[in-house]
């Protein structure tokens, strides 16, 4: 019985941890949502069990594990941006790595073996051929990545030392909401292409594209855009997978298609109605070029298949939740979807 199944979520109230959790609910497991509420959100889940607290809080992880019988930890929680890890690496390494270490260590001393992680594109570092399939050497450029990369090693060495297995899923780029259930992209400061256009077209600024001059048919960065509920849906497979008593791995979370930011503009200018404004300015040290995913092994080994992943339907829903999150009405979204068809 499913039900029998509680999935311990850090990061719960962050946007894909969010989104991951929905899902689960949806397909009847029991949800425990573990999130310190970083960037001053609010739980909305009724859903769920919500605990404020912090993944590296040893006291709090032993009374959780003690008072719920958690099967699997999806562990969400995490600093996510690359420019903040290069500015103070040291609170990247502890919350992403030493934080995720005592959740470990927590998960050993109350007998929970089964971890699914999030991990990134960002443990590849500079592409050496694209598609980037599992086995593409890892020479993460940044902190963030090295501490997606360290997590990693950690999993390695405690399932092979230990009664431990884990999935690490490595997305590419994140994108898409559920507006319907007031599910969507809120970082602070938001640094991901698609909130920051649409943010743009909805309050009249400027948008800010870096480098023109990248090698790649239009001259801007190619990005592999995922949908929110896909990488949701990944979890829940990796996890079946792991009940099923398979090795611990890694898989990429991508649809093995890039979008340059000139296309991704044209959809949010489709999408919006919107014509941007925008400042062209020099590319980023560290920004590859390209960077998609050959993700044939999540495909072929978990039976996982995007479904959401559409750019346009991707944008869409975006726009419906930042309208929402305007409390603007949402029937501009309509006339939006008419203009597409
Ligand atoms: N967004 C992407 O495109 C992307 C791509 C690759 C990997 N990832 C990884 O996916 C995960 C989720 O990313 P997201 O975009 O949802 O980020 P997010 O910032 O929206 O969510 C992270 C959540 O974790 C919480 N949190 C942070 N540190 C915590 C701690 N010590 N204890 C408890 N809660 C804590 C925050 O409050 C937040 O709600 C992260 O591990 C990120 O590195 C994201």
């Amino acid at each position: 019985m499913l039900s029998m199944h509680t999935i311990l979520v850090t990061g719960g109230a962050g946007y894909i941890g969010s989104h991951a959790a929905w899902l689960l609910h949806q397909q009847g497991y029991q949800i425990i949502i573990l999130d310190s509420l970083v960037y001053n959100q609010s739980f909305d889940f009724p859903w769920a069990t919500c605990i404020k607290g912090d993944v590296g809080d040893r006291h709090l992880l032993a009374t959780i594990f003690t008072y719920y019988s958690i099967t699997a930890i999806m562990h969400f929680a995490a600093f996510i941006e690359v420019g903040r890890s290069v500015a103070d690496p040291a609170a990247c390494y502890q919350n992403n790595v030493v934080n995720t270490l005592t959740l470990l260590n927590a998960m050993r001393d109350h007998g929970v073996n089964t971890i699914i992680f999030s991990s990134s594109c960002a443990v590849y570092g500079e592409p050496q051929q694209v598609p980037i399939d599992e086995n593409h050497p890892k020479n993460p450029i940044s902190p963030y990545g090295e501490s997606k990369q360290m997590v990693e090693q950690i999993l390695r060495r405690y399932a092979d030392a230990y009664d431990m297995q884990f999935v690490a899923l490595r997305y590419f780029n994140a994108a898409g909401a559920l507006p319907e259930r007031n599910l969507g992209e809120r970082h602070e400061p938001e640094t991901h292409i698609i909130p920051l256009l649409l943010h743009a077209a909805t309050h009249k600024s400027v948008f800010t594209m870096f480098g023109t001059d990248h090698a790649t048919p239009d001259g801007t960065c190619i990005r592999d855009y995922v949908h929110v509920l896909d990488i949701a849906d990944a979890h829940i497979k990796a996890y079946e997978y792991l009940q099923a008593g398979n090795q611990s791995t890694a898989f990429n979370l991508g649809t093995g298609h890039g979008f340059s930011v000139r296309e991704v503009v044209s959809a949010v200018q489709e999408v919006t109605g919107a014509s941007l404004d925008i400042a062209y300015v020099e590319k980023r040290a560290g920004d590859p070029a390209i960077l998609v995913a050959d993700a044939t092994k999540a495909r072929e080994v978990l039976g996982w298949q995007p479904r959401h992943s559409e750019l346009h339907a991707m944008v869409r829903s975006a726009y419906q939740f930042a309208l929402l999150q305007q409390e603007k009405p949402v029937s501009g979204i309509h006339e939006v979807k008419q203009k597409q068809v």
